[in-house]
Parts: C-alpha cells; sequence; structure tokens
C-alpha cells in the first residue's frame, strides 16, 4: 500500500470510529433520557398514589369538613349551603310547570306536563334564547323585561296537552346559576355577576322579586315559586322524581359539585322554624373541599398557580373535566423539557394550557390497539408531534394515573357523604328517618351522577364504582347505586316548583 493509501485507510477508520462514538453517545443519551423520562413519571405516579389506607383518611376528613360547614357560616372550606328544598319530586305531581334557567348568555324556558306516578311526563318543551350582549350590561328593568317578554311568548305558544289546572296560577322553578345568598325556597339575592353580566343595580336584590315584578309588568300571571340556584340541587331533583332512594347527587363535569338530603336537625347553623318534612338539601360545593390528605403533586400546585382562582376550588383541580386534561399535559411537557420525550425539541402545542381536553385523554387511555392508534392520533392531531411506542404507552399510564386518581377521590367524597348521612354500612339506614318524605323509602341509597366525566369516560366510571365497592365493602356497596341521570337539572326545577306548588297540601 502506498502512503496515500495509509492515510486514506486511517481516516476511514478514524471516521467509523466517529461514528461509532456519536453513535454510542446517542445511545447513552437516550438512555439517561428515558431512565429520566421513567424516573418522572414514577415520582408523579406516587405523589398521586391513593392507597386504601389514605382514601379513608379523604373519606373522614369530608364528614369532619361537613360536620364543620354546617356547624356554622364559614366553618369549613365546605360551604354546605342551604338550598331550602325541603320537598323533593315524589312521582305524584300534577299539572303544567315551567322553569326558567339563566346562567349564562343563553337562557333556556321549559315547560312540562306531568300526570303523576301513572303517567309522569306526558309531554315536555323548551326553547333557548340568546341574551343581547347590550341587555348583560345595561339596567336590571330591562334584563327581566327581556326575559319575561321570551317567556310570555313562549307560553302563547303552549300547544295541545299543555293544560294550567283550572283556577290554578301557572308556576315556575327559576335556576339562577350565579352567587346568590339564598333566603327561602322563593327567594335569594345576588352577591354579584359573573359570566359577562355586570348591571350594578341587581347586585344585592332578590332575583325572584326581579322576576316576579317583570311578570307584573307583562301581565303575566305566573308565580315563582322555587329558586334553584345550583345545578346539582335540579339534578337531585331531577333523580328523585323517577327513584325515590336518590339521596345524593353529584356532578361530574366541567366542575364538580356534590348536594344530598340531610336531617334538618343535623344543621346548627340553621336559624328558623325547621320544615315540615325535617331534611333539606345541602347545597356542598364540594369542589372547594381540602384535606391534607389529598394527593397533591408539585404539577398539581403550578396549575394552581397559574389558574384563575390560585387557592381556590382545591378538590375540583384534582377531580373535574376542567383540568384532568392540563394535569396530563403538563407532566407530559415536564418529561418533554428534561429528558426529550418527544425528541430533541419540544412540540410547541405542549405549551398551550388547556389545549388537552379531558374527552382527549379518555379516548388515549381507552386505546386498546396494539400499537396505540388512538394515542398516535392525538399527539398528531393536539400536539403536532409523533412518538415511539413505548413514549405512546407512558402517555396511556399518564392518563391513568390522573384519571384513576379522580375517580378513587371522587368515590372517597361520595362514601363521605354516605357514612355523613349513615348510609355507608349494612343495615345502618335509620327506620325512623324512612317515614319522612324526603329521607328516601328503600333500602337502598342512589347517588344520581350527572355530568360527561361520568357519561363519557368508561375506564374513569369503572375506577369510581370499584372504589366505593372497595371502601364500602361488598355487602354495604350493594344497598348503594350510582346511577346516570342525565340533565336531570333541566327538568329539576320544574319539578321542584311543583313539590313546592303554592297548591300542594304540605
Ligand atoms: C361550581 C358549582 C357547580 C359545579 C357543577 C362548580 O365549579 O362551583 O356551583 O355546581 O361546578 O356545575
Amino acid at each position: 500500500m502506498g502512503r496515500m493509501g495509509v492515510t486514506l485507510a486511517i481516516i476511514g477508520a478514524a471516521a467509523t470510529c466517529a461514528i461509532a462514538a456519536h453513535l454510542v453517545a446517542k445511545r447513552v443519551r437516550q438512555r439517561a433520557n428515558w431512565s429520566r423520562a421513567l424516573a418522572i413519571y414514577h415520582d408523579f405516579r406516587d405523589g398521586c398514589a391513593t392507597p386504601l389506607h389514605r382514601l379513608r383518611q379523604v373519606v373522614d376528613a369530608m364528614v369532619v369538613e361537613m360536620h364543620a360547614g354546617l356547624a356554622l357560616e364559614g366553618g369549613s372550606k365546605l360551604k354546605m349551603l342551604l338550598s331550602y328544598v325541603d320537598n323533593l319530586p315524589t312521582g305524584e305531581e300534577n299539572g303544567l310547570f315551567y322553569a326558567l334557567d339563566l346562567g349564562g348568555t343563553n337562557f333556556r324556558v321549559l315547560r312540562v306536563q306531568l300526570a303523576g306516578t301513572e303517567g309522569r311526563i306526558l309531554q315536555q318543551e323548551y326553547e333557548e334564547v340568546s341574551i343581547p350582549q347590550a341587555l348583560m350590561v345595561g339596567s336590571n328593568e330591562e334584563l327581566f323585561d327581556f326575559i319575561v317578554a321570551e317567556l310570555a311568548s313562549f307560553i302563547t305558544r303552549e300547544g295541545e296537552g299543555f293544560h294550567p289546572l283550572l283556577g290554578r296560577q301557572r308556576e315556575l322553578g327559576f335556576t339562577f346559576s350565579f352567587p346568590v345568598k339564598q333566603t327561602s325556597i322563593d327567594s335569594g339575592n345576588l352577591l354579584k355577576w359573573t359570566k359577562g353580566f355586570a348591571i350594578k343595580e341587581t347586585v344585592g336584590k332578590d332575583v325572584v322579586e326581579e322576576l316576579q315584578a317583570a311578570m307584573g309588568r307583562h301581565k303575566l300571571d305566573m308565580r315563582v315559586t322555587a329558586l334553584v340556584v345550583n345545578d346539582t340541587v335540579g339534578t337531585l331533583a331531577g333523580g328523585r322524581y323517577w327513584n325515590e332512594d336518590v339521596m345524593v347527587a353529584v356532578i361530574l363535569g366541567t366542575g364538580s359539585n356534590a348536594c344530598y338530603v340531610e336531617r334538618a336537625d343535623a344543621i346548627p347553623k340553621w336559624r328558623g322554624v325547621l320544615p315540615k318534612s325535617g331534611s333539606t338539601v345541602i347545597n356542598m360545593e364540594w369542589g372547594s373541599f381540602w384535606s391534607s390528605h389529598l394527593p397533591r403533586t408539585p404539577v398539581d400546585d403550578t396549575l394552581d398557580a397559574d389558574s384563575l382562582n390560585p387557592g381556590d376550588q382545591g378538590f375540583e383541580k384534582l377531580i373535574s373535566g376542567m383540568y384532568l386534561g392540563d394535569i396530563v399535559r403538563r407532566i407530559l411537557l415536564k418529561m418533554a423539557e428534561e429528558a426529550a420525550l418527544f425528541g430533541n425539541t419540544v412540540p410547541s402545542n405542549l405549551f398551550i394550557p388547556f389545549i388537552l381536553r379531558t374527552p382527549d385523554v379518555s379516548a388515549m387511555h381507552a386505546d386498546e390497539s396494539a400499537d396505540l392508534k388512538e394515542v398516535t392520533r392525538v399527539l398528531r392531531v393536539v400536539f403536532k408531534t409523533q412518538a415511539s411506542l413505548r413514549v405512546r404507552k407512558i402517555v396511556v399510564d399518564v392518563c391513568d394515573t390522573v384519571a384513576g386518581r379522580a375517580a378513587r377521590l371522587v368515590a372517597a367524597g361520595v362514601v363521605g357523604i354516605l357514612k355523613k348521612i349513615g348510609r355507608d354500612t349494612v343495615g345502618n339506614i335509620d327506620m325512623a328517618r324512612l317515614k319522612n318524605n324526603l329521607a328516601g323509602k328503600g333500602r337502598k341509597t342512589v347517588v344520581a351522577m350527572d355530568g360527561g366525566l361520568y357519561e363519557h369516560y368508561p375506564k374513569f366510571r369503572t375506577y369510581l364504582n370499584d372504589t366505593a365497592v372497595e371502601l364500602l365493602g361488598k355487602e354495604a356497596a350493594e344497598q348503594v347505586a350510582v346511577e346516570l341521570s342525565k340533565d336531570g337539572s333541566g327538568i329539576g326545577a320544574a319539578l321542584l316548583a311543583a313539590s313546592h306548588s303554592q297548591y300542594s297540601s304540605d
């Protein structure tokens, strides 16, 4: 070999060595990244852990906070608000009832014709009306006049099959989803407007009086018999109408909350005459529940700090549909930044808050295809990225961790409520209570659930139900049923207008 040949051979060997060294270094880097990604995930998973003993502490903390919130106003982060609903529908209601649902830029008017236990809901109709922007920031009278004018026009279109009973006023349940200090079943003062409404004069006023006054101005002969300020209360009424064993209602949607039937004599902060039924519905506002036993990770801390309401709604931020997707996004972002989960550059969409929605999490979590096709699709569509199969698997694990923690905590919350009302153990149902109309009649206790998280997330639902059985034990769990109650809250206000009718005997 000439000198030239030797030089070339040396250069060739050096290049091969360099490439090999580069490949080895890359492999070493990849391995280090993968170990780092696993370590981040394992840390997160450990922080989210909900072993049974911990859930039992959450159950007990829920019970303690419920007592504290019932003892006095501000006694707990759990507000335990009185709803003044002390009659729930029984199914025996008869006649035509209306509901008006105001809680955003659209309002809904609805009518139902009820025909007792045999006929039940003969007919129902509703209409949705959007509120002109100007009226949301205009005058009090203009807003209520507009609403009542639409309601009056809806009434004129009462078709075949809708009949007010002779000589009776039409009655209406008013759902008003804004912060209100309720003072009775048919009165409550607006504390502040939210959701884009800003009409100074209404603040501090009784919204039922305002609505009733507008009805007067329109010569509309109608009476507001129930003010419903929370969707859980409507859900409870809707569930109870069909099933007398419904004692608890839970909403698991964008937000989360629960209400339940409580004995009036177990509410020390109650002022005034106790209701005839002996019980009343408590709106827990459980989204703001907090306990040091709740498993919270640094990811949850930053989610809270970056939120519109830091320090508030701590339980809701662990369990509700609004947040689950963003918790998953945040942990994936951490793994992308610190362990190159999606390669050397972090996909820019991973930085966008709330870009990953809970339905996407549900879809990835449910993916049982060998190559995780759905995960590939969501990563492509939402984050504009792709990933190897082992990365896609870890994405599913993250979804499982986040949804599993949420579902198990919801189960603990529900069992807390059951424990508070003595429905968590076999044969624990106090027979004396069964005599009053609000306490349910059967030996079962039914929890009415509404909201997309329960309805459209099968793995979440399974975790929730299984955990409830784990906590209650098989035998006691047989006395409890969780039932989907779809849009109970819509019709719930009309049913509450019926159960609080001025014509009913109690
Ligand atoms: C609100 C509750 C409401 C729940 C379900 C929560 O964010 O605080 O008042 O019942 O969402 O819609």
